[in-house]
C-alpha cells in the first residue's frame, strides 16, 4: 500500500472471534473507522480521530471496552484506557473505571487537564464527575453469559480460585475476551496519535491492571517514530513493553508491517506458554501501516484518502504460536 496521509487504523481486538459476533464486529470497526477518518479528512488532528474512533467502539456492545466490557472474577467491571499525542508525547490514562461511559475521553481529560499521566479508581471517578462525564452501567447480557460459561468451566476443572493465568487459559482459551479496542492515526500534518481502551481480561482478579492504560505497553505514539496499539493478554505486552518496542523499530527504519510482525515474533520467541495471544497495529508518520497477531483472529480496519470506505478484516499477518513448553 502506498503511504498516504491522513490514514487511520483501528482494531476491535485480537482473540477468538466467535461466529455469533463477527458480523457485528466488522460493522463496528467499519463505523468507527469512518467516524475517525472523517475527522482527518476534514483537516482534524490525529488525536481527535483516534479518540472518536475508540469512543465509537466503547459505545458498541460487541467490543470488550466501554458498554461491552468483560467482567472480573467477582462480576464487577473495571475498565481502562489511554491516549497519547505523538507531537508532544503528552499522555493520559485511567484504570479501575466502573461506570464512566467513555474511559478514553476521561484519559484525554487526564492528559489535558491534570499534571498526571495515570489516575485510577476513586480519583478517576471524581475527575469524571468534575467534568460531568456521562455514566452508564456497563454490564451486558452477552458478558454475563460469557462470565457464567467460563466460571462453570473453571468449577468443573475444580479450580477453586484463579491461581495462574496460564493455567486457566490452557483449558478455557477460546472463552477469554481479549478484544480490547484501539486506534492509531496520522493526520495531514504528519502528527501521529494512539488510543486504546478495554474492559480487560475476563475473570481477571479485581484490581488487575493490563497493558491498555500503560503507556509504552498497550499504547504509544511519537512523531519521530510512529504509533502502535496492542491487543491480547496484557501481561505479555507489559513484560515486553510491546507498543514502545514496536515504535522504536520504526524509529530505526523498519516499516510498520515489519515492526508489528517482529514484535509478535518476539512474543512467540520469548513467552513460550499458551497465554501469549497478542495483536498489534502500527502506523508511521508517512502513513504506512502494519498489523500482525498470533491469535486466531484480529478484527481491524483502516482507511486512507484512496479507500472510499474502510477496509475491514478478521486477520492480518498471522504468526503461528509455537507449541507451549
Ligand atoms: N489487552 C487488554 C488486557 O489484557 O487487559
Amino acid at each position: 500500500m502506498k503511504p498516504q496521509r491522513p490514514t487511520l487504523v483501528i482494531h476491535g481486538g485480537a482473540g477468538e472471534w466467535r461466529l455469533e459476533r463477527r458480523e457485528k464486529g466488522i460493522a463496528g470497526v467499519n463505523r468507527a473507522a469512518k467516524l475517525g477518518f472523517n475527522i482527518l479528512k476534514g483537516g482534524g488532528n490525529a488525536l481527535d480521530a483516534v479518540e472518536s474512533a475508540v469512543m465509537s467502539m466503547e459505545d458498541n456492545e460487541v467490543f470488550n471496552a466501554g458498554i461491552g466490557s468483560s467482567l472480573t472474577f467477582t462480576r464487577s467491571v473495571e475498565m481502562e484506557a489511554s491516549i497519547m499525542d505523538g507531537k508532544t508525547l503528552s499522555a493520559g490514562a485511567v484504570g479501575l473505571i466502573a461506570d464512566v461511559k467513555n474511559p478514553v475521553h476521561l484519559a484525554r481529560i487526564v492528559m489535558e487537564n491534570t499534571d498526571h499521566v495515570f489516575i485510577v479508581g476513586r480519583g478517576a471517578a471524581k475527575l469524571a464527575a468534575a467534568f460531568n462525564l456521562k455514566r452508564q452501567d456497563p454490564h451486558t447480557d452477552l458478558r454475563e453469559k460469557y462470565w457464567r460459561e467460563l466460571k462453570e468451566k473453571i468449577e468443573r476443572s475444580e479450580l477453586s480460585y484463579l491461581q495462574k493465568l496460564s493455567k486457566l487459559l490452557r483449558t478455557n482459551q477460546n472463552l477469554l475476551s481479549l478484544d480490547t479496542v484501539g486506534g492509531i492515526a496520522v493526520d495531514k500534518k504528519g502528527n501521529v496519535a494512539a488510543a486504546t481502551s478495554t474492559g480487560g481480561l475476563s475473570l481477571k482478579i479485581p484490581g488487575r491492571i493490563g497493558d491498555s492504560p500503560l503507556i509504552g505497553c498497550g499504547n504509544y505514539a511519537d512523531n519521530e517514530a510512529g504509533a502502535c496499539s496492542a491487543t491480547g493478554i496484557g501481561e505479555i505486552a507489559i513484560r515486553l513493553v510491546l507498543a514502545k518496542s514496536a515504535c522504536d523499530q520504526m524509529r530505526r527504519g523498519h516499516t510498520p508491517q515489519e515492526a508489528a510482525a517482529n514484535s509478535i515474533k518476539e512474543v512467540n520467541r520469548r513467552i513460550k506458554n499458551t497465554a501469549n495471544q497478542m495483536g498489534l497495529i502500527a502506523i508511521d508518520p508517512r502513513g504506512r501501516i502494519g498489523a500482525a497477531h498470533n491469535s486466531p483472529h484480529m478484527c481491524w480496519a483502516y482507511m486512507t484518502p484512496t479507500t472510499s470506505s474502510p477496509k475491514t478484516f478478521f486477520k492480518a499477518e498471522t504468526l503461528k504460536r509455537p507449541p507451549s513448553s
